[in-house]
């Protein structure tokens, strides 16, 4: 099997390498090809992939290129995890939002809007690319805004599948506490992508026993402490919250800590300073420890675990296609939604894609925000194809987390401004 990685000189890669070796029985790849016009890094994080293999005895090809088509050529899947502008262009979005008293977050509001701008118009061009030399080949896009490059991708006709390790680190995190192996967990994880909340947590399998209320009076305080909002709240609301949600239920105590601490982007770009020199060293053969300071715990295997039952491999024998949570058409899952909203799910997992579950009654205390954000995904996406400042405007405005004309329109000016040099009709 062949996958290859754009964005594959990314510090993360390392990362997903380390996940390839360890579980190579699931995926059994012969080639990875990374990919990214950054040659450079491609020797580095190249490098480095090489000798994390070889330690574990692995020996699939590792080849990087900076030709797309070269390099996705043959593939069997397509992993996208690129960030238009880096670090620095995430920095921009961190900080302009927050003269007009909004959050400034990388997927969140209206940094989250310019990144999606930036964004879609280069994954839907790659994967127009992609789709030229391997027309059956899977992509699992992994680059944010996932939710919004889903639905790019897959209005597009695009076999994409969207992805986010934000369920899979909740499901390690909820077996550790109740004891139990992480397969023996399964999350009711409905919302949107960064947007999500754990409403039962199921032991033994979709329709097993919830010990959801269990863990939460049990390690409440532990989860609320994670997640950096009171306790009290998590008890209140009775199922467990991504941590991307503090941005609307504490958004302006979130403004506040913003304004006198470095951006987020700042400490990454220190780290991944520090990781390249670390990956230029040809002693060091696993990924290092400081990789964990990133925020994406547990990519590899998400990664993994949808790459096999997508490319038909590592399904055990007899059993039901197994199920991933994944960003996809909602198609009647979310009967509040359209059907071509993307929603982020639970769902089987086979060669044809993914397929949710049947979902819960959902709580209108979430409906409500979910609905309202899908609506400015939709608007979002509009002014990502089509470009055009009132469309940014319109997105603005329909955003819970901005809603008023005067704030929306200083956002737009901010955006454009901060932007230009990446918006083709800017
Ligand atoms: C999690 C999210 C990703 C996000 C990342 C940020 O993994 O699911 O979507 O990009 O955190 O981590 P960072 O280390 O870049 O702040
Ligand atoms: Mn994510």
């Amino acid at each position: 099997m062949k996958l290859a990685v754009v964005g594959g000189g990314s510090t993360y890669t390392p990362e997903l390498i380390d996940g390839f070796a360890r579980l190579r029985d699931t995926l059994p790849l012969a080639e990875i090809v990374l990919i990214d016009p950054d040659a450079e890094r491609l020797r580095l994080v190249g490098g480095l992939a090489r000798r994390i293999l070889a330690r574990q005895g692995h020996d699939a090809l590792v080849t990087t290129t900076a030709d797309l088509e070269a390099g996705a050529e043959g593939a069997d899947a397509v992993l996208v995890q690129l960030r238009v502008g880096g670090q620095a262009a995430r920095d921009e979005d961190e900080t302009w939002p927050l003269e007009c008293g909004c959050v400034g977050q990388e997927t969140t509001g209206a940094g989250g809007l310019a990144k999606a701008l930036r964004t879609v118009p280069l994954v839907l061009s790659i994967a127009e690319r992609v789709r030229r030399v391997s027309p059956d080949a899977w992509i699992i896009d992994f680059t944010n805004p996932v939710g919004i490059v889903t639905r790019a991708l897959l209005e597009a006709g695009h076999k994409a599948v969207g992805l986010c390790n934000v369920a899979i680190h909740l499901q390690r995190k909820f077996a550790a506490l109740l004891e139990v192996a992480p397969d023996e967990v399964h999350l009711d994880h409905y919302g949107l992508n960064h947007l999500t909340w754990e409403l039962g947590v199921r032991l033994g399998g979709p329709g097993g026993e919830d010990a959801l209320p269990r863990l939460i009076s049990a390690h409440g305080p532990r989860i609320a402490e994670d997640l950096r909002l009171p306790p009290a709240v998590l008890e209140r609301l009775g199922v467990v919250p991504s941590y991307y949600l503090r941005y609307y239920y504490a958004h302006d105590e979130v403004v506040d800590e913003l304004r006198t601490k470095p951006s987020r982007a700042a400490e990454v770009a220190a780290m991944e300073k520090r990781l390249l020199e670390m990956y230029a060293d040809p002693a060091l053969d696993e990924k290092p420890e400081l990789l964990a300071r990133r925020g994406g715990a547990f990519y590899s295997e998400a990664a993994v675990e949808l790459a096999a039952p997508l490319l038909g491999s590592g399904k055990g024998p007899g059993g039901d296609a197994p199920v991933r949570v994944v960003n996809t058409y909602n198609n009647g899952t979310l009967p509040f939604l359209p059907d071509d909203a993307v929603v982020e799910v639970p769902a089987r997992i086979t060669p044809g894609g993914a397929r949710p579950l049947p979902a819960p009654a959902i709580d209108p205390l979430h409906a409500g925000l979910i609905a309202h954000v899908t609506a400015y995904e939709r608007l979002a996406l509009d002014a990502a194809l089509r470009g055009g400042r009132e469309r940014v405007f319109k997105a603005l405005l329909a955003h819970p987390l901005v809603g008023q004309y005067a704030q929306a329109e200083a956002l737009t000016d901010l955006l454009l401004a901060h932007n230009r040099e990446h918006l083709a009709w800017a």
